[in-house]
């Protein structure tokens, strides 16, 4: 690769979780489920829940603050906000919007990006793609949802599995060498878009007593077909996009893969040929963070010590759409 091409840098990461936990115990409390097939199932052992009257931009605004302070950056020196997200503050206008006035960023421009689980790999392919044709110097991206608020407590086939989190990431321009973003490809198929969704609450079905009455403004999920073709599209694209970038599996220091179940986790690192001390697992503490999962893991990771300078990471993410995608950054 040419030292004079202009890369997008991960200059800073931060992370946000809420304070209240809901245990595996605790469910075992609210429906018929026990901390052993929770456990089993899906490795997962806790979730946090955001608190009532706070919302979305809320938490983003905390992983977005410990982000720019790691990056040694201010408000006023951001030109983009993007946020993977699907649970906004508000329907209109973004959450993107929302943290730009908490933050006090003036000269940013800033909306959200719909891609559920993969909103954080979406929102880091558009800010890239911004910095790599000029149009903006520096972006914070975000993934940040709280799914706790779509969930249907009485349906223990979904209401385990999620948990509400915010992950930020500063990208920088940079035009000397080969840190950055190597590669980040993206991937829909829409035949799947019942497969995993909330039927009402959009244009189609809009809020009405009888919608809320059939708790049609909860996550539906059919959770084996999802297993089935998010172990596979992520091994394909992560495959890809480490083509793309010119990197062997082999020089892979670390795999940080959304955080959905263990068992998709293993499946995937099996199917890459990776060792499991070189993959990321968080989802034993927070469950499935949505758009969160990936850059609240790659944070920890960093802080734990386990991303050094000039190691190449793989991120990959998979959910509802179906959308997927995968990023190869050297540090
Ligand atoms: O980011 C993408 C978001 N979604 C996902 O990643 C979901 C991917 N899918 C999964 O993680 C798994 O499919 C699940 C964890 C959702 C389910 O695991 P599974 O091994 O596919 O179980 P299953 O749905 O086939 O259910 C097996 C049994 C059923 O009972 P019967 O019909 O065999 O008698 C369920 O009723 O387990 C029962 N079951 C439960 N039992 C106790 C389902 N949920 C629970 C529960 N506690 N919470």
């Amino acid at each position: 690769m040419s030292g004079a091409q202009r890369r997008s840098v991960i200059l800073g990461t931060g992370s946000e979780l809420p304070t209240k936990v809901i245990t595996n115990q605790d469910l075992e409390r609210m429906l018929e489920t026990s901390d052993e097939w929770i456990t089993v199932r899906t490795g997962i052992k806790q979730r946090r829940v955001l608190e009532e009257g706070k919302g979305n931009a809320d938490m983003a605004y905390h992983a977005a603050v410990r982000a720019m302070a790691d990056a040694g950056m201010e408000a006023n020196d951001l030109d983009a906000i993007i946020m993977g997200t699907v649970t906004p503050d508000y329907l209109f206008p973004s959450s993107a919007c929302v943290l730009e006035d908490m933050l006090g960023a003036r000269k940013a421009f800033s909306f959200d990006v719909n891609a559920a689980c993969a909103g954080f790999l979406n929102a880091l392919a558009v800010a890239d793609s911004f910095i790599r044709t000029g149009r903006a110097r520096t972006a914070l991206v975000l993934g940040s949802d709280a799914l706790s608020r779509l969930l249907n407590w009485d349906d223990r086939s979904t209401c385990i599995l999620f948990g509400d989190g915010a992950g930020a990431v500063v990208l920088g321009a940079s035009e000397n060498g080969d840190r950055g973003i190597l590669s980040v490809l993206l991937r829909t198929d829409g035949s799947y878009a019942k497969t995993l969704y909330v039927p009402a609450g959009g244009s189609l079905r809009p809020a009405n007593p009888e919608t809320v009455q059939n708790n049609e403004h909860t996550i539906t999920m059919n959770g084996k077909e999802v297993f089935k073709v998010a172990v596979r599209s992520m091994e394909e694209i992560s495959r890809q996009a480490l083509k793309e970038a010119g990197i062997d599996l082999e020089q892979v220091s670390l795999v940080i893969p959304h955080q959905a179940n263990r068992r998709i986790i293993v499946a995937l690192a099996e199917r890459l040929g990776v060792p499991m001390e070189k993959v990321v697992v968080n989802v034993d503490k927070y469950g499935n963070t949505s758009a969160a999962s990936v850059p609240v893991a790659l944070d920890e990771a960093r802080r734990e010590g386990r991303i050094k300078p000039g190691d190449v990471v793989l991120l990959n993410a998979f959910g509802a759409g179906f959308a997927w995608g995968a990023a190869v950054v050297r540090f």
